[in-house]
């Protein structure tokens, strides 16, 4: 085999590894979540431990004296909230360590704590690569990493959520958490070589009408990242520049809209596609203006055209009419 093509091949392996979907199923399903009720309960049980200090509850009435109680009120966590998450079924231990078994609790306990890559390897890598072209990752590198944006014990994945208006919701608090808080995008824009102020989301994309409602409709990632080349893989981690954001209208509010490959096909796959194509949740419940087929509008646009038309081919016969006048009394 000649090297070109060993390197041809070895590139294909790796294209293969990124992009396959089946690979990442294959190597993120360590300790996937468990079925079996003994199990069950013993997760649960063990979470408890954890849960007997770490919420508000256990903060009015602590389980134990001499607590450092001002420290553990930063650190209050929501059952309920963990149980929706990606990571409910999981064992807090399993990625904090035995170093929190015990209160209290290892001086060196933080430093066990499991990154997202030691069991999403396939999908870290891809989306790794992905978030180190963001804006965020080249501009503000070492402060920005995945848990700025994804808490572990309370994000759950879009394909999982379903409901658009959740998923919007969700993801876009992600982002909003920062952009809308001076402390916290302070503190992380204090890394960059010139200092820079918040810029203020609503002025910012006061050229979007109902700035409000598209903030509730659509998500920030659906303008600012650029759409994966592989519709199954879902959204790119690139947040790129302001320059190359969606300014277009019609990418949305159009019939096949990219928002229909992006956000609604987790809604058409929880919904069952009565109209056999992806974006059935948008043309199904005239979701998005634009989006839809509706009779009485189609009617309305064929009329409007039809008068315009009707308004050319006058305006074309006065013009020749007055022409021919003007000629015939030049000559
Ligand atoms: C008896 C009460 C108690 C139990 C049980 C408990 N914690 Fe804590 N935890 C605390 C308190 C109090 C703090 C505040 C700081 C300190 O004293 O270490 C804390 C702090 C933490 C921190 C933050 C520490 C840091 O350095 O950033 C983590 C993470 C943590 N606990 C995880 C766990 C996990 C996981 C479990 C279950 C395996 C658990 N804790 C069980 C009381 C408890
Ligand atoms: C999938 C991995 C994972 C699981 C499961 C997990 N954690 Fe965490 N936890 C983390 C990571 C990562 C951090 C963030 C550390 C950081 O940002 O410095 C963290 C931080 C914490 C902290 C300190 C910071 C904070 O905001 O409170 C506490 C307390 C904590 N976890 C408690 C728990 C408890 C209780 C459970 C189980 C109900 C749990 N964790 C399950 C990964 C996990
Ligand atoms: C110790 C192992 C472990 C760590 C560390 C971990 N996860 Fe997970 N993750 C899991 C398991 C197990 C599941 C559950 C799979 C299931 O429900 O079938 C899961 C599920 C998920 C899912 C849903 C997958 C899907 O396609 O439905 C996402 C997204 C996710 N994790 C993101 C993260 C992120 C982001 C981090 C880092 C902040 C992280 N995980 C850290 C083990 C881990
Ligand atoms: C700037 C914020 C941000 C950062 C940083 C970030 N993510 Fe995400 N991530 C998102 C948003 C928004 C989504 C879309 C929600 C969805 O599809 O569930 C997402 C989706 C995901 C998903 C599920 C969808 C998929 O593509 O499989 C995984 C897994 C994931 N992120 C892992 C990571 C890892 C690993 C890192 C660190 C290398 C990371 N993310 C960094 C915002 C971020
Ligand atoms: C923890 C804070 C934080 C979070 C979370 C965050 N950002 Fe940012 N973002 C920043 C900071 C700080 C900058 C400024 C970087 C710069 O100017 O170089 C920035 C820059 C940007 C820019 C580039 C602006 C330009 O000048 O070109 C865009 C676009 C952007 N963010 C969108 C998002 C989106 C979308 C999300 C959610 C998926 C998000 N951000 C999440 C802090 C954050
Ligand atoms: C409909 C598409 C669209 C949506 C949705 C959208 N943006 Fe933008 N955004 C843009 C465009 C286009 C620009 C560039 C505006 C300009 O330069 O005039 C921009 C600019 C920005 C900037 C540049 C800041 C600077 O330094 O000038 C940031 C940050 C940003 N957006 C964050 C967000 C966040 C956070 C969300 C979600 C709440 C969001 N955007 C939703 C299209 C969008
Ligand atoms: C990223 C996708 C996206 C882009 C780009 C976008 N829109 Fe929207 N727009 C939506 C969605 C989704 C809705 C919500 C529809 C609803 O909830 O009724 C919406 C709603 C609207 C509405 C309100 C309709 C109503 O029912 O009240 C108007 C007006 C609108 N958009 C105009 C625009 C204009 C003008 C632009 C370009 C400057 C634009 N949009 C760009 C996705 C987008």
């Amino acid at each position: 085999m000649r090297p070109s093509s060993h390197s041809f091949l070895a590139a294909l392996a790796l294209a293969a590894l990124v992009w396959s979907p089946v690979a990442a199923v294959a190597a993120d399903t360590r300790g996937a979540a468990p079925t079996d009720p003994a199990l069950v309960e013993k997760i649960r049980a063990s979470n408890a431990e954890c849960f007997s200090c770490h919420t508000p509850q256990a903060l009015k009435t602590p389980p134990r004296p001499g607590m450092d109680l001002a420290a553990l009120a930063k650190y209050l966590h929501d059952p309920a909230q963990f149980d929706g998450s990606n990571h409910a079924g999981m064992e807090c231990k399993v990625c904090h360590g035995q170093g929190y078994v015990a209160f209290p609790h290892a001086a060196e306990a933080k430093k066990s704590i499991s990154e997202c890559g030691e069991c999403h390897a396939t999908k870290a890598l891809r989306v790794e690569t992905q978030f180190k072209d963001s804006i965020h990752a080249k501009n503000l590198e070492g402060r920005f990493t995945c848990q700025t944006c994804h808490d572990p014990h309370v994000y759950r994945v879009a394909s999982k959520v379903g409901d658009p208006r959740r998923i919007v919701a969700q993801d876009n608090a992600m982002c909003v958490d920062c952009h809308n808080s001076d402390l916290r995008y302070g503190a992380f824009s204090a890394a960059l070589p010139t200092k820079k102020t918040r810029p203020d989301l609503d002025a910012l994309h006061g050229w979007l009408p109902n700035t409000r409602l598209h903030w509730s409709a659509v998500r920030c990632i659906e303008c600012h990242t650029p759409v994966s080349p592989v519709k199954s893989l879902g959204m790119s981690h690139e947040i790129q520049s302001k320059d190359k954001a969606v300014k277009n209208c019609v990418t949305c509010h159009a019939q096949d809209s990219a928002l229909a490959t992006r956000l609604y096909r987790y809604a058409s796959a929880n919904v069952g596609s009565d109209l056999g194509f992806s974006n059935a949740q948008v043309l199904g419940s005239a979701y998005v203006v634009g989006a839809t087929r509706n009779p009485l509008i189609d009617r309305a646009v064929i009329g409007l055209f039809g008068l315009t038309v009707l308004g050319l081919l006058g305006h074309g016969a006065v013009r020749v009419v007055m022409a021919l006048i003007r000629r015939r009394r030049a000559s």
